[in-house]
């Protein structure tokens, strides 16, 4: 691709980009949120139509007038936001669109048998074909669209942030089958703002800033530093901010309590509190049940046992609303936003009723204070009324955020806050959220990156198989010590 252009309303989303990709190779996107990577790779897609550039495929200038187009020659796609559709089966997922679904296929049972063939591939043969895909976790959607990817012949298999949804082990698996693809010569453009990972499986590099690229074909293992410095053009140095001291929460009131709490075959028996101003993080695998305790403590998961919010008794959502809880769920597009809405709308959503006078809703000061939030987190475009659909992913995850410092609450369940966010955002937000536990909120925490609970939370609660196998101060544990929990357990 070259001199790529792509101008949207009041955004030049891409402003002369460039990239190279050879048969066989691992190419990383790299970019802060906003930078233009899932705009260049809808271009690529023939989902969206470049305004300047050419595309060369092979060496022969091609163009992309559709997704169609794209995929007859090769071009497969995994985008961000996955594109699959709820009510039908897994296997009418993978197949969708192709020409097998009319043509090839006699019968249900051989799409079922093909399906489950991709999907064993991809090391999840456990996912039966005939589910509807509504039904499947986030990471099993993740997979469903990735044996939809495989489903066609390409020659180069383009993946938007694929391992977002996805857990330690399962992102071994989808690195199992991207260096299959590669050793049989297909090109993989892989876009994640985990670092480690493109040092895992990246050959070589390109770094896009503002629409523009400023590096090409850096080696997979350029320093962290030198390739954040070149996504932000500064560096990034404190990742974490700074924590009270051990067992300064001592003494401070219970926001929450937790006995018992369990959901027959999903978890089991768990008990913990959060205190005031504590951050209390859940580790564990996606799956373990980590997200399914969040839903309970919010009163939107039947459950049995005891969730107290400053001692009285969480019974449903609006109950918990009402004393105070906040959620901030994993799939930020299905539970957290309105997409057709304002930016600013998305911000003040939790706190509308403050800005009702007499009937009219109060726009000047909506708009104020989402326009100070906006700020604060480094939403981009900073434009509030912009429908939160145009925004790129990481900066929806920022806004849904934002909507818990207009809208304080007692206590905030964070499912995955970072997912998606570049790393200097990142930063930004652990601020924020450190912030608001420093004024007295409580957090309960859910991350599948060991990292960020250890360096954000006080206290970690390690989840396995809906037990709670472990808990202390964040302090007194590491990576290995949480990997080693959180698997087996083995090396105690
Ligand atoms: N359909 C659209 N209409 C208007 N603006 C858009 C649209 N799609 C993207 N943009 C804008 O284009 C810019 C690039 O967005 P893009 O989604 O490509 O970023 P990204 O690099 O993928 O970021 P992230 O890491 O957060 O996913 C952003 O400013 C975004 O708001
Ligand atoms: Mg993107």
């Amino acid at each position: 691709m070259s001199g790529i252009v792509k101008q949207f309303p009041g955004v030049r989303a891409l402003d002369g980009v460039d990239l190279e990709v050879l048969p066989g190779e691992v190419h990383c996107l790299l970019g802060q949120n906003g930078a233009g990577k899932s705009t260049l790779i809808k271009t690529l897609a023939g989902a969206h139509q470049p305004d300047a550039g050419v595309i060369r495929l092979g060496g022969r200038e091609v163009r992309l007038t559709g997704p169609v187009a794209a995929i007859r020659l090769g071009i497969s796609t995994i985008y961000q936001e996955l594109d699959l559709v709820d009510g039908l089966s897994v296997a009418d997922n993978i197949f969708l669109g192709h020409e097998k679904a009319r043509f090839g296929f006699t019968r249900t049972a051989e799409a079922h048998r093909a399906a489950s063939g991709l999907l064993t591939r991809l090391g999840h043969g456990e996912i039966p074909p005939a589910t509807e895909v509504g039904a499947l976790p986030p990471a099993g959607k993740q997979v469903v669209s990735m044996a939809r990817a495989l489903s066609h012949d390409a020659r180069l298999i383009v993946m938007d942030e694929p391992s977002a949804a996805l857990a330690h082990d399962e992102v071994d698996n989808l690195f199992r089958t991207v260096r299959e693809l590669t050793a049989q010569g297909v090109a993989v453009v892989y876009i994640s703002h985990r670092l480690e990972e493109i040092r895992e499986i990246g050959d070589r590099v390109t770094v896009l800033k503002d629409g523009r690229t400023v590096a090409v074909g850096l080696p997979a293992d350029t320093p962290t530093r030198e390739i954040v410095s070149l996504m932000t053009g500064r560096d990034v140095e404190h990742v974490f901010p700074a924590r009270r001291d051990p067992g300064s929460h001592e003494g401070r009131a219970e926001v929450l309590r937790v006995e018992g709490l369990t959901v027959p075959g999903v978890f089991e028996d768990i008990s913990f509190a959060v205190r005031e101003g504590e951050i209390v993080g859940l580790a564990g695998l996606v799956g373990s049940g980590r997200s399914e305790i969040l839903e309970a403590v919010y009163g939107a998961r039947k459950a049995s046992g005891k969730v107290l919010v400053d001692g009285k008794p969480v019974r449903g959502v609006s109950s918990a609303v009402r004393l105070g809880l906040g959620l901030a769920p994993e799939e930020r597009k299905a539970q957290a936003l309105l997409l057709e809405e304002s930016v600013a709308r998305n911000i003040t959503l939790g706190g509308l009723a403050r800005y009702a006078r007499l009937g009219w809703l109060d726009r000047g000061s909506e708009l104020a204070d989402a326009g100070r939030q906006i700020d604060e987190l480094g939403i981009r475009p900073a434009d509030p009324g912009r429908p939160i659909r145009t925004l790129s992913g990481g900066n929806q995850q920022k806004a849904v955020l934002a909507r818990w410092l207009v809208d304080r609450r007692r206590l905030l369940l964070l499912d995955e806050p970072t997912r998606g966010v570049d790393v200097g955002a990142r930063a930004d937000l652990y601020a924020v959220i450190r912030r608001l536990a420093d004024e007295g909120i409580g957090v309960l925490l859910v991350s599948s990156e060991i990292p960020e609970v250890l360096g954000l939370a006080d206290r970690v609660l390690v989840i396995r198989d809906g037990r709670n196998v472990h808990e202390s101060d964040a302090r007194e544990l590491d990576e290995h010590r949480v990997l080693d929990l959180i698997m087996e357990g083995s090396a105690l």
